[in-house]
């Protein structure tokens, strides 16, 4: 029988990839706790009408990507993104009733069957926030402005910012139609992917990379000239706000999205295009003022985005202080293991990391593994260290060795560990700088 492997597009992250990753998580998690955010979690699976109603039935990630199924006669689906989940939460739990504003992040795993690739999985985390309760641009900048920071922080080279407004609904409906009459008569000439879209989402051509599609679309009329004046003044003021605050973007008045849901403003931020390839986004977002009514809560403004986690990990060499351990025990003999323990446990309430050698190896192997597991301290306990209730404590770093009691040998690693910031509550969020 051959062996079980992983679901195509679906990646198992080992330990030792995993401290980047949560080295991502925990800047994150700090970020949008400075902004106000709290974090909310929702499933992974909801009723497939949610999406069909948030995402647009005809879109690329309802029509192909989603993974759904018949369970008791419900149609499901595993979610391919937050932001409906998280809205059908907001109304669920009538939110709007307690806070006039509500910050919300969520990081977790979403699913869509794309063809796998590199930055393109079937199974991928993202990191995302949702605003509900607020319709200002200030919003708006904040949360661009917020990002261009986070990102910087994680080490992402190259950044670029693209903004757009698609203006309210009806805005669109009238472009839509205007866009239909332009580009019936190329119909022929456009991509076959296009030529179906012409008939469910003809804004979606805008997007294609089929040169075919460009060629037709260039000279097609925009949705600026279709926007009203609250349309405008919103982007006109966002824009003034972003300069205000320094942050560098680019207006892109063909950047659509593939979600129906936005309204007004939309973004991109592209990233280390050397390493994802010049096109790939590693966040999206926009507002989405009409989705909570039309679920059926009250007329809330919203505004959220997300990032691809699994991108960002390709975009940054970020990564944190390569030790698994501060500190390892290591008993000589059957008699040292019971006290061993005992001082293992001790270490660890003073928030020192520690393992303890429970297979009676050889010092030698002890202390080879205390080297992999980049301990900077290794306590002996042998048959002349149990007699007196002392311990021999070993510094790789410093290259010392000295034999002290054990009450002494306490507090002495727990400072020096906490000097040079090894403790885990002295950790927080910092990190290795990528080397430039
Ligand atoms: P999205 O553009 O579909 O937006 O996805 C956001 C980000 O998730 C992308 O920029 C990318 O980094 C990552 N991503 C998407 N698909 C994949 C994939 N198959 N493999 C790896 N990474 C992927 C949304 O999901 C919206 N919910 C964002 C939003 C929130 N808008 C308003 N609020």
């Amino acid at each position: 029988m051959t062996s079980p492997r992983a679901i195509k597009g679906m990646n198992d992250v080992l330990p030792d990839e995993i401290g980047r990753w949560q080295l991502i998580e925990r800047t994150y998690a700090r970020t949008m706790s400075l902004h106000g955010f709290r974090e909310v979690r929702t499933p992974c699976v909801e009723a497939t009408p949610l999406f069909v109603r948030t995402m647009g039935e005809a879109t690329d990630v309802v029509e192909k990507e989603m993974y759904s199924f018949t369970h008791h006669d419900e149609a499901l689906s595993l979610r391919p993104e937050g932001t409906a989940g998280a809205a059908r939460a907001y109304i669920e739990h009538a939110v709007h009733a307690r806070e006039p504003v509500t910050r919300w992040w969520y990081a977790g795993p979403m699913f869509r069957a794309e063809r796998p690739q590199r930055g393109r999985y079937r199974q991928f985390a993202q990191l995302g926030a949702e605003v509900f309760g607020d319709e200002g641009p200030g919003c708006d900048a904040e949360m661009i402005s917020m990002l261009f920071g986070f990102l910087t922080e994680i080490g992402v080279p190259g950044l670029e910012v693209f903004v757009n407004t698609i203006g309210a609904a009806e805005t669109r409906i009238r472009y839509r139609q205007a866009l239909l009459d332009y580009l019936t008569p190329k119909a022929a000439g456009l991509s076959a992917d296009s030529q179906r879209r012409l008939a469910s989402n003809p804004l979606r051509i805008l997007d294609s990379k089929d040169e075919r599609d460009k060629e037709a679309t260039r000279d097609a009329p925009t949705l600026h000239d279709f926007l009203d004046a609250g349309d405008r003044g919103h982007f006109a003021t966002l824009r003034t706000y972003l300069d205000a605050l320094g942050t560098p973007y680019t207006v892109d008045a063909r950047l659509v999205r593939g979600l129906d849901y936005y309204t007004r403003t939309l973004f991109e931020i592209k990233g280390a295009p050397e390493r994802l390839g010049a096109g790939s986004t590693i966040v999206g977002g926009g507002r989405y003022d009409g989705m909570v009514a039309e679920l059926g809560g009250p007329p809330v403004a919203a505004i959220g985005f997300a990032a691809g986690l699994e991108r960002l990990l390709i975009a940054t060499d970020a990564s944190p202080a390569g030790q698994v351990i501060d500190a390892l025990v290591a008993p000589l003999g059957p008699d040292a293991m019971g006290p061993g323990l005992a001082l293992a446990r001790e270490l660890r309430a003073l928030g020192i990391r520690c393992e303890i050698d429970t297979r009676g190896s050889s010092i030698k192997s002890q202390l080879r593994r205390g080297n992999a597991l980049g301990a900077r301290v290794v306590l002996i306990l042998g048959e002349s260290e149990l007699s007196d209730d002392s311990v021999q404590v070993k510094d790789l770093e410093a290259r010392t060795e000295e034999r002290m009691a054990r009450g002494q040998a306490l507090r002495i690693v727990a400072d020096r560990l906490m000097a040079a910031s090894r403790t885990v509550d002295s950790q927080g969020p910092g990190f290795r700088k990528a080397t430039p």
